[in-house]
């Protein structure tokens, strides 16, 4: 028979001691990604940086695991802000973003020396101007630009086109007030700029094209502002494997090109050479991650489909349901048995849309099968939710063939925690 192994662990015996569903991530494969990063990005590129964008998936213990690989992080809310910060991370290295950063989410990060603000927005940096003011510091800044480019990836996860709520617009006069007013700001000090075209591409070809509309930029504003561009940060978004055609790239596919182009620009431009940052996600902990669920009910459809209903669904993982996503499955006890059938993998939300995944090669299915739903690391956990009353499932991380709880089952009282 044989059951499902993830680095090392017997994924069964994992839904057997913690129960399901069952978020499961392994720290080996975080580590792997981390050192990839350093070896062929940090160590091989001289200047250059690199944070891990925390949204995809942030816990006390992911951004301590990330704080020993030496990397920086990137928070976009006062709560991934307030995670780094419990776990002593260091904050220079901590990036903040957000598109409409509310004032305390501001202060906190000016009080506690996050090392960049990314100001999306020209209001943004009066904002910026009066916390460096109350706490009578100098705030570091990018400047997030939007460059016009349409990434070719689901249209919810773009945020480089024109019409995006993202970023600074590329044109002359809303660049001009920008570098005016920055340049007018007593405790704020612009060092460069930010771009991110979007989430989940696997053609570099956009990021090589904003690398161009950047650079560009900088020369602009070399010649009419005299400025010097020190950093440039070049977001995140290189794809990962989930299903079907997706094909895992290495990082340097990536960011060799980057570099690379961002070298060949400036120097025919004649610009210093800025301090190239990264900020991938979903490529660190994409596939550090499966979820484990147990099948309940099987419901064959004469001549239509089997739906197969599992214990979880679009409250731990939204991505099929928001943007179409594709996810691949193995049923974990089954692993070594024929796959005869097919399956649709339905959640347990009152909701049609709820299925995790459309046709599913599987072997024959029992009520009591664990189903191990691969690539969940990502945006699954952290875009949880308690839709119809779910409690969250733990996450589990695993490491040299340990496991730990990192993160506890919510109980029905931890629901209504809040509630009067
Ligand atoms: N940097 C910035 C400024 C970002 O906005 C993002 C993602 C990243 C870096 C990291 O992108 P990654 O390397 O993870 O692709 N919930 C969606 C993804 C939203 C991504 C938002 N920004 C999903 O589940 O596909």
């Amino acid at each position: 028979m044989g059951n499902f192994m993830f680095h090392g662990v017997d994924t069964v015996k994992l839904a057997e001691k913690y129960g399901t569903p069952l978020y499961v991530m392994s720290e080996d494969f975080i580590k792997e990604r981390c050192k990839e990063i350093r070896d062929d990005f940090l160590n091989k590129h001289s200047n250059t940086k690199a944070v891990y964008a925390s949204k995809a998936f942030l816990t006390k213990e992911m951004a301590r695991i990330i704080k020993r690989e030496g990397l920086g992080i990137d928070v976009v809310s006062g709560g991934e802000l307030y995670t780094a910060i419990e776990v002593d991370f260091p904050m220079d290295k901590v990036i903040l973003h957000g598109n409409n950063k509310s004032v305390e989410e501001i202060e906190m990060a000016v009080q506690h020396d996050v090392g960049r603000i990314v100001v999306d927005n020209i209001s943004e940096l009066d904002l910026v101007q009066a916390a460096g003011e109350k706490f009578d510091k100098i705030v570091k800044i990018l400047f997030r630009i939007s460059p016009g480019i349409e990434s070719d990836t689901h249209r919810y996860i773009q945020t480089g086109q024109v019409d995006s709520k993202f970023g600074i617009p590329l044109n002359k006069n809303s660049i001009k007030k920008a570098m005016e007013k920055a340049n007018s700001l007593k405790n704020v000090e612009l060092l460069g700029f930010h771009s991110h075209i979007g989430s989940q591409i696997f053609d570099n070809e956009n990021h090589i094209k904003s690398i161009e509309v950047i650079t560009n930029l900088m020369k602009d504003v070399k010649r009419d502002f005299g400025f010097i561009t020190k950093e440039l940060n070049t977001g995140g978004g290189y794809g990962i494997q989930y299903a079907g055609d997706d094909e895992r790239k290495p990082l340097s596919y990536f960011t060799d090109e980057i570099v690379k182009e961002v070298e060949k620009r400036t120097e025919e431009y004649g610009l210093e050479r800025p301090t190239i940052i990264i900020e991938p996600g979903r490529w660190v902990a994409g596939e550090a991650g499966i979820t484990l669920y147990t099948v309940g009910s099987i419901k064959e459809i004469p001549g239509v489909r089997t739906y197969v209903g599992i214990d979880g669904g679009m409250p731990d993982n939204p991505r099929p349901s928001l943007y179409q996503a594709e996810y691949d499955a193995v049923v974990a006890n089954k692993i070594n048995e024929e796959k005869t059938d097919l399956v649709t993998i339905a959640g347990k939300c009152c909701e049609s849309g709820d299925i995790l995944i459309w046709d599913l090669q599987v072997p024959e299915l029992e009520s009591g099968d664990i189903l191990a739903v691969l690539a969940t690391g990502a945006y699954n956990y952290s875009m949880s939710s308690n839709y119809n009353k779910l409690r969250r499932p733990a996450v589990v991380m695993i490491n040299e063939g340990e496991d730990r709880v990192i993160v506890e089952r919510e109980t029905y009282q931890d629901l209504l925690r809040n509630q009067v």
